[in-house]
C-alpha cells in the first residue's frame, strides 16, 4: 500500500481552540478601541500571532513602537494560555481519534502543520503528541500560511512528495497553502467560506473510511 502523508492543522481541526483565539483576539481588540467581530476572525485563522496583530491594529488605523507591539503580542498569549490550561482530551473534536487511528493501521505518515507556537503544549494537554511523527509549528516556519513553507516542511520531514500530501485545514489562509503547496486540501468548516479546497466536510464525522482509503489509493 502506498504512504502518503497526511498534514493536519490544529486549531479548529483537531482541538476547538479556534474559539479561545478568538476570544483572546476580541478582547485585545476592544481594549485598544478596536472593534473586532466573527467576520474579522475569519481573516485572522490560521495567521501567525505578529501577523494577526499587524492586522487588527491596521483595522483600527493604530501605530505602535516594538516595546507596545511586543506588549500586546505577549498580554493576547497569556490569555490564551489561561483559556488553554485546563484543557484535555474532552476537548478533541469528534472522530479525529478515529481518522488518526485508521491512518495509523494503514501505515500512512501523520504530521502537524500548525502556525501556532504553542501547539506542542496542547498535544501535550490533549494526550496526542504521540500519533504526529512530525511537528511543523510556528516555532519552524519563516513564512506563515498562506505560504505554503510550513506543509512543505512537513512532507519533507515525512519524507513523502507534496503531490503526495493531504492537508486537514479550518482556515482561508491554510488552504491556500496547501494548494500553493501541490497538496490535496480539505477544508473543515464551512463550504462558503472555504470553497478553495479541493473537497469540505463540516467536521471529520463527515469523512468516511472509504474516502479515505481512495485518498490513500489516489
Ligand atoms: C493558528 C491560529 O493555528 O495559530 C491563529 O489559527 C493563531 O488564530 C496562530 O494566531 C498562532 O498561534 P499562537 O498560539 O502561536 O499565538
Ligand atoms: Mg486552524
Amino acid at each position: 500500500m502506498k504512504r502518503k502523508g497526511f498534514i493536519f492543522d490544529l486549531d479548529g481541526v483537531i482541538v476547538d481552540t479556534a474559539k479561545y483565539h478568538f476570544l483572546a483576539w476580541q478582547k485585545l481588540a476592544n481594549s485598544i478601541g478596536v472593534e473586532f467581530t466573527h467576520e474579522q476572525n475569519e481573516q485572522l485563522k490560521g495567521v501567525s500571532r505578529v501577523k494577526s496583530l499587524e492586522k487588527i491594529l491596521n483595522w483600527g488605523t493604530i501605530t505602535l513602537e516594538t516595546a507596545e507591539f511586543n506588549a500586546l503580542m505577549s498580554k493576547k498569549n497569556e490569555d490564551y494560555l489561561q483559556h488553554i490550561e485546563k484543557m484535555d482530551a474532552s476537548e478533541i473534536l469528534p472522530d479525529v481519534p478515529r481518522i488518526l487511528e485508521l491512518l495509523e493501521t494503514q501505515n500512512q505518515g501523520i504530521a502537524l502543520g500548525s502556525a501556532s507556537k504553542n501547539a506542542k503544549v496542547i498535544l501535550q494537554k490533549v494526550n496526542l503528541i504521540q500519533k504526529f511523527s512530525a511537528i511543523i509549528d510556528g516555532n519552524g516556519v519563516t513564512k506563515g500560511k498562506p505560504d505554503p513553507e510550513v506543509f512543505l516542511n512537513a512532507a519533507h520531514a515525512l519524507s513523502v512528495e507534496p503531490k503526495d500530501c493531504i492537508v486537514f485545514e479550518d482556515a482561508t489562509a491554510g488552504v491556500k497553502a496547501a494548494n500553493a503547496a501541490n497538496m490535496i486540501s480539505i477544508g473543515i468548516g464551512d463550504a462558503s467560506i472555504l470553497h478553495e479546497a479541493d473537497y469540505v466536510f463540516k467536521d471529520f464525522t463527515e469523512i468516511s473510511s472509504d474516502f479515505i482509503q481512495e485518498l490513500i489509493k489516489k
